[in-house]
């Protein structure tokens, strides 16, 4: 039988779509501490690439031979901007640093786009709730009932045979890309009836600035209204951080099983923003659900930040969910052209937007030479061309035995639900669940355990195909 070498297998396993782990061996470990400090600058974290070549693809330029390698550390190449280590490490050092690129590399995989499995003959569409203009969020409250909010600005009770508006919610602001945006039920919303909001709100006094905001309140039915009722500000940006444009407002609504709430604000097309922490937009904020800060969260203890910060670098989150088995906190944000990312979203993390990316200005121009910069967080993976993620949830219900615990990623321009396999925080590959049925704002799973799409004027059922 032929020897097959181990990076044709790593390489073999990231067309797959598996993670390959990293080696436990300490010489690759030591290796990659090196290579953390010396070469992750220019060649990405995980070998990935940057300003200088992947390294973990099978592309040698300067041959692939164990020796090929020392000579290209030891004497460098002359013009562009690859050092000579010669003298820098001992020969012990540069050996376990050859391991590490030869195969201790966690390989991250990119999505794929149009190259991708399907599983759409397993499931069958059916209209659920029609004649609904742009739904933005779907929370289901009930077998067969629903809250969805409207881009437009209203929130509705849904079901298969009835629809009733909720009156008295907040004015929102329908603008390009802001208006009502996500609602969502508190965890122990049977006891206590909360209902979360996130929308676009003008400034009081500046009407044409900007800015998400999350509030709740609850629903009673008087006579046959259901009216809004006890609503509470969550967060609300200073009036000066308002802006006036009509981009990136995020946002999504989840829960932990800690009592915290997390929240994306895009950064409403101010990129440089992102990295500021005396800015709320571009950020992942977590707040308790009463809207205090959490004692422990990152910034707390600088007073320029907001103390509602969790992560920031974050470009247009427009997808957020725990994962209910491992409480990770899942994210999809989009990027400009190319880069779409998903992210395994952590305490403090800079995921890097605009420092680095895998997308281009969207005249294709360079935005940034970087992917991976040090001190920035990679995406677990990243889809090039975009597809436009919108919309993220996990499959938890009975229906799909086999898909439980698999996020369920939207996308708009892509038009498709993806059907995400995850092993803690690795991506291990993706399939199409439906494809061309509309532009896709939100994926959720029902109590019944079908899964809800919403598409510009409807909602879908997914079930599975008799
Ligand atoms: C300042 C940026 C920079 C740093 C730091 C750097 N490299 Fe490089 N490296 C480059 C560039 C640029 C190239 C590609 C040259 C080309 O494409 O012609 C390269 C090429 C290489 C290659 C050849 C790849 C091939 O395709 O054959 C190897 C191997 C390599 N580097 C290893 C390392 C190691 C190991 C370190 C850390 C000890 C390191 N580099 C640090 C910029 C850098």
């Amino acid at each position: 039988m032929k020897k097959i070498s181990l990076t044709s297998l790593l390489i073999l396993s990231a067309c797959q779509g598996v993670q390959a782990s990293s080696a436990a061996d300490p010489a690759t470990e030591r290796g990659a501490k090196l290579y953390q400090q010396y070469c992750i600058s220019c060649h990405g974290a995980n070998l990935a690439g940057g300003q200088a070549p992947s390294m973990a693809d099978d592309n040698w330029e300067y041959g692939s031979s164990d020796a090929d390698i020392l000579k290209v550390i030891n004497e460098g190449i002359d013009d562009v901007g690859m050092p000579a280590f010669a003298d820098s490490f001992t020969e012990a050092d540069k050996q376990d640093m050859i391991a590490y690129i030869r195969g201790g590399a966690e390989l991250k995989t990119t999505a794929p786009i149009d190259d991708v499995s399907s599983v759409e003959s397993q499931v069958q569409i059916q209209d659920w709730a029609t004649d609904l203009n742009e739904p933005w969020g779907i929370e289901f409250i009930g077998q067969d009932r629903a809250l969805v909010t409207e881009k437009s600005g209203k929130l509705w009770q849904v079901s298969s045979n009835a629809r009733n508006e909720i009156i008295g919610i907040p004015a929102s602001v329908d603008k390009r890309q802001g208006g009502l945006m996500d609602v969502a039920i508190d965890p122990d919303y049977a006891r206590n009836g909360w209902v979360y909001l996130s929308f676009t709100h003008a400034d009081e006094e500046k009407s044409e600035n900007l800015m998400t905001k999350i509030v709740r309140g609850k629903i009673e039915a008087q006579n046959s209204a259901l009216l809004w009722t006890q609503e509470q500000t969550l967060f609300q940006a200073k009036p000066e951080h308002y802006l006036n444009t009509g981009f990136h407002f995020g946002s999504r609504i989840t829960f932990d099983n800690k009592g915290h709430l997390y929240f994306g604000i895009g950064d409403r097309g101010k990129k440089e923003m992102a990295q500021d922490l005396s800015r709320p937009n571009g950020k992942i904020h977590r707040i308790m659900r009463d809207g205090s800060i959490p004692k422990d969260n990152p910034f707390v203890d600088n007073s320029d930040a907001y103390a509602t910060i969790f992560s920031y670098g974050n470009r247009n989150p427009q997808g957020t969910i725990v994962h209910p088995e491992t409480q990770i906190v899942w994210e999809t944000e989009h990027g400009p052209k190319g880069g779409d990312e998903l992210n395994a979203i952590k305490s403090g993390v800079n995921y890097g937007w605009p420092k680095i990316s895998y997308g281009r200005n969207y005249s294709g121009t360079v935005l940034t030479p970087h992917t991976a910069l040090p001190g920035m967080a990679q995406p677990v993976s990243q889809w090039t061309p975009s597809i436009a993620v919108c919309g993220l949830d996990v499959y938890t219900g009975d229906l799909f035995p086999e898909w439980k615990g698999r996020l369920l990623a939207g996308s708009l321009a892509n038009q498709t639900v993806r059907l995400i396999d995850v092993d803690n925080e690795s991506y291990l590959g993706e399939a199409i669940l439906i494809k061309d049925k509309g532009r896709v704002r939100d994926v959720t799973t029902g109590w019944d355990g079908a899964i809800y799409v919403a598409l510009p004027n409807k909602i879908v059922r997914l079930s599975p195909a008799p």
